[in-house]
């Protein structure tokens, strides 16, 4: 056995990244196995291959910074070459999987966000959102590379341990003791001295940031988004005054078989409301349908997208309430017309209103359709995820003007 030139183990940076990511991209198969209908481990699966992503491109651009320790000189030219054809081949999988993943979810008709590890919107890659319809043949390759790119990864890794293991067993200097961590004592070599680390690590850091700010600008980003609960502080026209602090528009509804809600933080309504002249009373409240929030982030993107409010091209619900009618001594009913994303649906609104001098405490509910307002007929016309019936709330306070 030929001793080993004081320098040839790989950089502390790249053994650390080769064996983190071959665990990271062999849970990833297994994961992309194993998540059928499990939003978890979708969300799970998209975040780390984001991550894979950042990575490869941080390992890449050290590799570039560090080239690999010469090779031991007892290898045959065929195996250097076979060697070097596989690294090359894992790092454009590294690449192209997860982009295809990528990809996958940014022309999927069920636009379903992405929200790495919970907190960070991810956006879907640019200029994809004219192939989400209609493009059957694409959507079935780009499925194709990203699950068949799996099984040429597991291809390859039987080819690289096996050239790892020949290399150590046939009695010729041994590439392994190259990506072994140097915790094993005087016996590993020394690493390469390491430099770029700043650069490598530095532009990837922002290359993502710069992706990740993505859904912060733009028309309907979170940035308008009014998340805070902030209610709108328009002045209403009619005879009472909303204490938006006091009130609040909530709807509930069923998914998963579990009950789902949220509430809208940032609306106004104009009131004119007169008990004894209940033909002349109408409400318009309008809704700022960006600022739904469920309290899962995952839920407050997806109900942002194309398919469900679509908040980039309709901003703003509106409900009009009207045919006021007395059931009870402080009970009324109305019909409450709601227009959304250029849909109208009508359907009865019953409520109590307390008043007390001049002020009033209201507490209303009416039941909606998802089909009638076109929300999430793409991936859920049949509502067996979520129900079709949403119910909506509002529970409210007001001051009379006059
Ligand atoms: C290196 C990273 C990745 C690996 C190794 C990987 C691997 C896999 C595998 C093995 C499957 C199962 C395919 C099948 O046989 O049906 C899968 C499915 C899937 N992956 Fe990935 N993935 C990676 C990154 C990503 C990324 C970054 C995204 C999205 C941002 C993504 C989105 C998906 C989706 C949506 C599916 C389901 C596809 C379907 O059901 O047709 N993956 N992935
Ligand atoms: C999916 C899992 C894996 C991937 C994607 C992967 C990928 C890579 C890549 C790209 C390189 C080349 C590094 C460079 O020169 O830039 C490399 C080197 C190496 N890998 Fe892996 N690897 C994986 C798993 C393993 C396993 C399980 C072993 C254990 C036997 C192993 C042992 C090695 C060794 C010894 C080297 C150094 C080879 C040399 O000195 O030329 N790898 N690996």
């Amino acid at each position: 056995m030929t001793s080993s030139s004081p320098a040839s183990r790989y950089t502390a940076i790249a053994i650390a990244l080769h064996w983190a990511m071959a665990l990271l991209l062999l849970f990833m198969i297994w994961l992309g196995w194993n998540m059928d209908d499990n939003e978890a481990r979708y969300q799970l699966h998209k975040s780390v291959g984001i991550t894979l992503l950042f990575l490869t491109v941080t390992r890449i651009a050290w590799r570039l910074l560090n080239p690999p320790p010469p090779l031991a000189s007892d290898m045959k030219p065929y195996e250097r070459t076979l060697s070097h054809l596989v690294h090359m081949a894992f790092y454009a999988l590294m690449v192209i999987i997860p982009l295809a993943g990528w990809l996958l979810v940014s022309i999927s008709p069920f636009q379903i966000s992405t929200v790495l590890f919970g907190a960070i919107d991810w956006p879907h890659l640019p200029f994809t959102s004219g192939l989400r319809q209609g493009n059957e043949i694409l959507h079935g390759i780009v499925e194709n590379v990203h699950s068949k790119g799996a099984w040429v990864i597991i291809v390859l890794l039987g080819l690289h341990v096996a050239g790892a293991v020949k290399h150590e067993i046939s009695g010729e200097d041994g590439v392994l003791k190259r990506m072994i961590p140097g915790l094993f004592g005087k016996a590993s070599p020394p690493s390469l001295p390491a430099r770029g680390a700043l650069v490598a690590f530095g532009s990837s850091v922002i290359l993502f940031a710069l992706i990740a700010a993505i859904p912060l600008i733009g028309p309907g980003s979170s940035a308008s988004r009014g998340a805070s609960g902030s209610a709108s502080s328009a002045e209403a026209a009619g005879n009472w005054t909303i204490d938006y602090a006091a009130s609040k528009i909530s709807f509930s509804g069923v998914y998963d078989g579990k009950p789902f809600g949220g509430t809208f933080g940032k609306w106004a309504a104009d009131v004119a409301f007169y008990p004894e002249d209940l033909a002349s009373s109408a409400v318009a409240v309008t809704i700022d349908t960006a600022s739904v929030t469920t309290g899962t982030k995952l839920y407050d993107s997806t109900l942002r997208e194309a398919e469900w409010f679509n908040t980039g091209a309709f901003p703003q619900a509106e409900i009009a309430l009207s045919g006021f009618e007395a059931t009870g001594e402080e009970t009324y009913t109305a019909t409450a017309t709601m227009m959304l994303k250029g849909r109208e649906t009508s359907v009865p609104l019953s409520f109590a209103l307390k008043i007390n001098g001049d002020r009033a405490i209201l507490d209303g509910s009416a039941t909606f359709s998802r089909k009638a307002l076109d929300l999430g007929q793409m991936s859920d016309a049949g509502a067996s995820w979520v129900s079709d019936e949403i119910v909506v709330e509002v529970q409210g306070e007001a001051t009379r003007l006059d």
